[in-house]
């Protein structure tokens, strides 16, 4: 449809038609039948509003969603069709790792592939949209969304949201590509205390330097939607703050697609107590420009009123509306409502050896292996294992936001070993809560070589609303690994979490330590070939391991104090009397089988300015026996700044492959754009003056370094 036929649309729609277009629909209104069935109480709406809603969310099928598109477009008057949205999180029915894994494989490449996948299957699926990416910087581990989120790097982050928003949409939301929504506006991950849905309180300075660059990135690769977050910004819930929302996204960043709101957030700008009623929370949020209220009913309630009482113009809601129209022409709805929904496709594509091949691929290079004493990995085929513990033989190994992600289809840590380890005993009779088998365990343990304890969080225990004060592996747990210590057996740990552990109880008691995450559907084939060698692990940390939860939040580029401390207790130091400030293991740390040698850093000159980048060279060898993958990270720290600046920062990445003894030579250019930040009166410029460099394989890797100067030209 071109642009004069949209607007003319526009123009035959009545006011209550156009309202109606703003409400998302929560999935419980539509029966299997595809029929519109209610409940209209629950929202406080009626039957012609309800049959003419703009979307709806979290329906997937292409039968179902095509019976709902036509039931839905045999009333309506102007033949609009329905927008169909869901949260693809980390794939539609192929479970790829969860993003926090993803992040882990620093393998963007790999990640746009999962995101194309995931829009496939959605798209066959009869999805139109998905509310990912979730782009929130996250620097506290209580918090149990941070499994959504790629870590506490917005440099990293940046880099996994343009991946993940190109892998959704393509290039222009061609075939089987679905349209992306990045969320939530803003800084949802800085819940104080890892509450969710608590008070986030941050200066426009920390809000603009570390917190919204990924959500912008998102949007420049071309997000079609944003939605708001359940916070609130500056005492503002963020649903309804025309700063944020308009001065900000639509002004200052020329954001014009569609703006959601997320599940009920305009009625909680009630709750909150900043929106007197229902209708004040309506006015102020189509002041803010939002285009859709999801699943409350404050726009349908109260719009077209603030219109007829002259209190907001029916132009606002014409901008609105014609983006919304713009979206669904944009997928070419109007021509094909059903858009790409195809049955047949469905059940051949879904779940398809490619895409399990994929998902293996991303689940292998997103282990991160912390610990690895005397080489006790890779495990021999011909070694006797015993396998013991509450993930042993669990299909609980895909994570939460599965969206059509079947857990009984992902592979099991037994199934995967029993494949490639002839001489396994297996035993999982301690569950999160079961009674201890330790008799049990201590005979299995006593009798192997080595005994792989598969350890971590049920994926119940984190996602939305599992924020938890206590982030260490239950009692259970801790004391199987004592018990099995005491028999002496070399003891690996799998560690399935969906958030950074507080390891510290476990580390001195175990030989090797592999950070499994939630793998999705190839989870115990990654596992198994990592275990054996055929798989070198190569993810690395992205986000900070603690000590204890009394030092969160924890992220390695914090700033400078005028206090330093040497990570050891020394009084009137920034530093604990019982703890070390240090992560346990850091931000960017990994190690695989291979010992990877930097060589030192060459500069191409020590000095820099405006018009000429300079670049850093350092050569990579693999100096072990097997083939490898190593994250090359560069890191700047500025000694001086107008406003204070982090002890260190990522600026750039790159994942290479070498085979065991060959070298690579890596260079990484530096400009000044690289060297800009904000200060504490939002000006964005880099300042003349020395800075450190470092290249090497972790945040704390402080090897090699050297330094150079700004000048001016
Ligand atoms: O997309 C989600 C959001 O992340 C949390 N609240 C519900 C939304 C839709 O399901």
């Amino acid at each position: 449809m071109t642009q004069e036929a949209l607007i003319d649309l526009l123009k035959q729609m009545t006011l209550a038609e156009k309202v109606a277009q703003m409400l998302q629909l929560p999935p419980s209104f539509f029966d299997e039948s595809g029929e519109i069935t209610g409940p209209m109480n629950e929202l406080g709406i009626d039957q012609a509003t309800v049959e003419s809603a703009g979307s709806t969310l979290g329906i997937m099928g292409a039968k179902r969603l095509k019976r709902i598109q036509q039931e839905y477009l045999a009333k309506s008057r102007l033949k609009i069709p329905l927008l169909f949205m869901h949260d693809v999180i980390h794939g539609l029915r192929t479970g790829f790792p969860i993003p926090l894994a993803m992040g882990a494989s620093w393998n963007v490449d790999l990640a746009r592939e999962s995101a194309r996948i995931a829009a496939y299957e959605s798209a066959v699926s009869g999805i139109h949209l998905t509310f990912s990416p979730m782009v929130d910087l996250v620097r506290d581990a209580r918090w149990g969304r941070v499994m959504e989120s790629t870590g506490e790097d917005g440099y990293l982050n940046s880099a996994f949201a343009k991946a993940f928003v190109e892998g959704y949409q393509g290039k222009a939301l061609e075939k089987y590509r679905i349209a992306a929504c990045v969320k939530h506006f803003a800084a949802y991950g800085a819940a104080e205390a890892g509450r969710d849905y608590n008070t986030v309180d941050m200066s426009r300075w920390m809000l603009r330097e570390y917190y919204l660059p990924a959500y912008k990135v998102a949007i420049d690769a071309g997000a079609k939607m944003v939605m708001s977050a359940f916070n609130t910004i500056d005492g503002v819930p963020a649903t309804v703050n025309d700063w944020l929302m308009k001065d900000l996204l639509r002004e200052e960043w020329g954001f014009d697609g569609l703006l959601i709101s997320d599940w009920g957030a305009l009625w909680e700008a009630v709750v909150h107590g900043q929106c007197q009623d229902k209708k004040e929370a309506a006015h102020r949020a189509i002041e803010a420009t939002l285009d859709i209220e999801m699943c409350s009913s404050c726009y349908p309630q109260h719009l077209s009123t603030l219109v007829s009482e002259g209190k907001i113009k029916e132009e606002q809601i014409d901008h609105a509306v014609l983006r919304i129209l713009t979206l669904k022409n944009e997928l070419g709805l109007f021509e094909n409502p059903y858009r790409d929904a195809d049955e047949a496709l469905e059940s051949t594509v879904l779940l398809s050896a490619e895409h399990r091949k994929v998902s293996l691929e991303q689940a292998q290079e997103s282990i991160v292996m912390l610990k690895n004493d005397a080489d006790i990995l890779p495990l021999q085929a011909t070694q006797k294992i015993a396998l013991i513990g509450p993930k042993a033989t669990t299909h609980d190994l895909v994570g939460a936001w599965n969206c059509g992600v079947l857990p009984e289809e992902a592979v099991t840590i037994e199934a995967g070993m029993r494949a490639l380890f002839p001489q396994i005993e297996v035993m999982d009779a301690v569950s999160w809560a079961d009674e201890l088998d330790l008799a049990g365990a201590v005979a299995m343990a006593s009798r192997a070589d080595v005994v792989v304890l598969a350890l971590g969080e049920e994926a119940s225990m984190s996602g939305e609303a599992k924020s938890r004060t206590v982030i260490g592996l239950s009692d259970t747990q801790l004391k199987l690994i004592t018990a099995v210590k005491a028999t002496g057996t070399p003891i690996v740990a799998l560690i399935s979490t969906g958030r950074p552990l507080d390891l510290s109880a476990i580390v001195e008691d175990v030989d090797a330590i592999l950070i499994t995450w939630f793998l999705g559907s190839e989870a115990g084939n990654a596992i198994a070939r990592t275990l054996i060698g055929q798989n070198n692990p190569s993810g690395k940390l992205p986000m900070s391991f603690p000590r204890s939860v009394g030092q969160l939040p924890l992220y390695y580029n914090a700033f400078k104090t005028g206090r330093p401390s040497e990570d050891q207790f020394e009084i009137y130091r920034s530093n604990y009397i019982d703890e070390r400030i240090s992560a346990l293991y850091p931000f960017g740390y990994g190690i695989g089988y291979s010992p990877f040698h930097y060589s030192d850093i060459t500069l191409s000159s020590n000095t820099l300015d405006k018009n000429r980048s300079i670049t850093a060279r350092v050569t990579v060898t693999n100096q072990g026996e097997h083939r490898g993958k190593e994250v090359v990270q560069l890191y700047l720290t500025d000694l001086f700044g107008r406003v204070v600046r982090p002890m260190k920062e990522l600026k750039g990445f790159v994942k290479i492959e070498l085979e065991a003894g060959m070298s690579q030579e890596l260079n990484f250019e530096i400009s000044e754009a690289m060297l800009r930040f904000y200060d504490n009166r939002g000006h964005y410029a880099s300042e003349s003056g020395d800075f450190t460099l470092f290249i090497g394989a972790s945040s704390a890797d402080d090897a090699r370094k050297v330094n150079f100067s700004l000048v001016e030209e």
